[in-house]
């Protein structure tokens, strides 16, 4: 049975004519009735919500929202060279998504509000990609530059119409690098804005209850408060490759163009402290010189890009 409190909320939305607020409520009481163990009351309620407040502007989003730029990724997860945490981590949200409606049940639900933490370059965007090419669901990536505006009220009402389109649309959103919602210093005015844009972006996932898989990517861990932890099921860590991993990526991308020896001691000593990203640009550039110069593959040329790209990145970050 739904609370008291949920129950004045309903009327109060009904009243106020907020189809959203109404929505939502309804949706609270969904995920409070599959909580409970509910599950076909929960679902068949669930239905008969996605009717409420159906409006043109919901139904033009879906197609042509600026907001949201769709793909549809061709990418494996046998493609990515981490942690085999982050691969376990992976495959248990794509087992859960899977199963969900066995899940639902039993009461209980897939794991779907993902947070990515780690250094740039170690495959977060990529993780997003391959979660939805592994369960041909299309992607959202939401342009963060479009969704923020000077404006709390605006901000809010798009943040609003992106929940909404998981409901319509099932996919994959991804929140990359979502922590510029609060990091913009100059717009957190006194009355500190973005905090509160940010809390309530953090509110939208909390009371999500779509069959939509929402990915949350951050390369700051100073995000990594309690408060931000506890809106997700799940946090994948992800760290720069070790020595075991430089070689798997090296072997993987520069399949026939060596014999499998070209990661000798020294290769990998060069690649150390470098991200997967600038690894896989290195390799790239390997195959070009080889294919441009007809120059021979062999680690002195490999060890070389890789101290030239080491350089660049000091430098970039003095
Ligand atoms: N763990 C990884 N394994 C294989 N390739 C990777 C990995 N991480 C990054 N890459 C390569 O670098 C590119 C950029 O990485 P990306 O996923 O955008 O990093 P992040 O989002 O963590 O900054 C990827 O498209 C992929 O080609
Ligand atoms: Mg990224």
């Amino acid at each position: 049975m739904a609370t008291a409190d949920q129950i004045r909320s309903l009327v109060k939305a009904y009243s106020q004519h907020d189809d959203q607020k109404f929505k939502t409520v309804v949706l609270q009481i969904v995920a409070h009735e599959a909580k409970l163990g509910h599950g076909s009351f929960a679902q068949e309620l669930k239905k008969d919500a996605s009717s409420i407040g159906k409006s043109a502007t919901i139904f033009k989003m879906q197609n042509s929202n600026p907001m949201l730029q769709m793909s549809m990724p061709s990418v494996e997860l046998t493609e990515l060279f981490t942690d085999d945490s982050v691969h376990s981590k992976i495959e248990r949200i794509l087992l859960e998504y899977r199963n969900r409606n066995k899940l639902y049940k039993s009461g209980l639900s897939n794991r779907r509000k993902i947070l990515l933490e780690g250094a740039p370059g170690t495959g977060k965007t990529m993780t997003a990609s391959i979660i939805a090419s592994e369960l041909q669901l299309p992607l959202y990536t939401v342009q963060m530059d479009k969704l923020v505006t000077k404006f709390m009220g605006e901000t809010s009402s798009r943040l609003r119409q992106i929940f909404d389109s998981m409901d319509t649309s099932a996919g994959v959103y991804l929140f990359d690098e979502f922590d510029a919602i609060g990091a913009d210093r100059l717009m957190d005015n006194e009355v500190g804005e973005m905090r509160r844009i940010l809390n309530s972006f953090l509110q939208f996932i909390e009371n999500d209850v779509s069959d939509s898989i929402i990915i949350a990517a951050t390369n700051n861990p100073k995000m990594l408060d309690k408060a931000l932890f506890r809106r997700f099921d799940d946090v994948i860590h992800y760290e720069l490759p070790n020595d075991a991993q430089i070689k798997q990526l090296f072997d993987y991308k520069l399949e026939g163009y060596q014999d499998g020896s070209i990661c000798s001691k020294e290769v990998i000593e060069a690649a150390r402290g470098l991200s997967q990203a600038e690894l896989t640009i290195v390799a790239e550039d390997a195959m070009k010189e080889s294919i441009l110069y007809g120059k021979n593959f062999n680690s002195l040329m490999l060890i070389s890009l890789l101290n030239d790209r080491r350089n660049n990145y000091v430098s970039r970050e003095a």
